[in-house]
């Protein structure tokens, strides 16, 4: 892959996401919180492989996916009006339906494609199929890695803001009741990742997403993860109780040994 295919990618990507806008409001927001979510993906991913040994090829390579990983979110809300999987399709599979569709990647080596293809299709499974050879692999987890780095940065901007400037779409249809699941909190204590079925209530969606820490693979996430102190503000909006601190503290220290390893290797 050239830089002019990079360069092609990006100006396709911004005219396909403009196909989608909108003269409605509500529309528009949820539009642009995947295109900004997009752009930030890209400059995580940007950030994760400057600390690893690739070459300009594959950061290319890895740079197209963070542009096109969420590229099916956009036929998905103008078809279903959300980006609940659950409530409409799988954003990944209908990404890499578009992605064939559009023949976009048509200019590019036949490996390349059928790696992004796949990437694209799994960056938001719940776990990762075995059968994928290494190399996609690599890709995949590093996709996985900056797209949660941002999901967690829209999440607390989303509770962050008034309900009426909230991007509706990313809302959850669960109630915010002041309980929590004791099982997701010994899953965060066991050091595994909970799962959406277990989710009940808003303060189990965020100590899920808080879970997502043990899913991390790259160095540079973690070093992200811990300049931009997402943990922390996640953290602040649960019940302050003893059980949730101590789940929190476990994260963190979870968070302190990955980075700690780094620096004594
Ligand atoms: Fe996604």
């Amino acid at each position: 892959m050239t830089e002019k295919d990079l360069e092609y990618f990006k100006n396709w990507f911004s005219d396909f996401t403009k196909s989608f806008y909108s003269s409605n409001e509500e529309d528009q927001k949820n539009i642009m919180l995947k295109v900004d979510h997009t752009r930030n993906v890209c400059k995580n991913i940007i950030e994760i492989t400057n600390d690893l040994s690739l070459d300009d090829n594959d950061k290319r390579l890895a740079e197209t996916l963070a542009l096109f990983h969420d590229v099916g979110r956009f036929p998905q809300y103008a078809k279903y009006k959300t980006f609940r999987d659950a409530d409409s399709i799988n954003h990944g599979l209908l990404g890499t339906k578009t992605l064939i569709h559009s023949d976009v990647l048509g200019q590019i080596p036949k490996d390349e494609q059928d790696l992004i293809k796949q990437v694209v299709k799994f960056h938001c499974a719940l776990t990762i199929p075995k059968s994928i050879n290494n190399k996609t692999l690599f890709f995949l987890k590093m996709i996985r890695d900056a797209d949660k780095l941002d999901i967690w940065r829209v999440f607390i901007v989303f509770y962050e803001a008034p309900e009426e400037e909230r991007a509706s779409a990313t809302a959850h249809n669960k109630p915010d009741t002041p309980e929590y699941s004791k099982d997701i909190l010994l899953r965060i204590n066991d050091r595994k990742i909970a799962s959406y079925s277990k989710v009940k209530n808003i303060n189990d969606f965020k100590l899920m997403k808080l879970s997502w820490v043990y899913d991390l693979h790259f160095n540079g996430s973690f070093r992200l993860l811990k300049e931009r102190d997402y943990i922390k503000s996640l953290a602040q909006k649960l019940p302050q109780t003893n059980d949730i601190l101590k789940a929190v503290a476990e994260i963190n220290k979870y968070i302190s040994e990955r980075l700690q390893s780094v620096q004594t290797k």
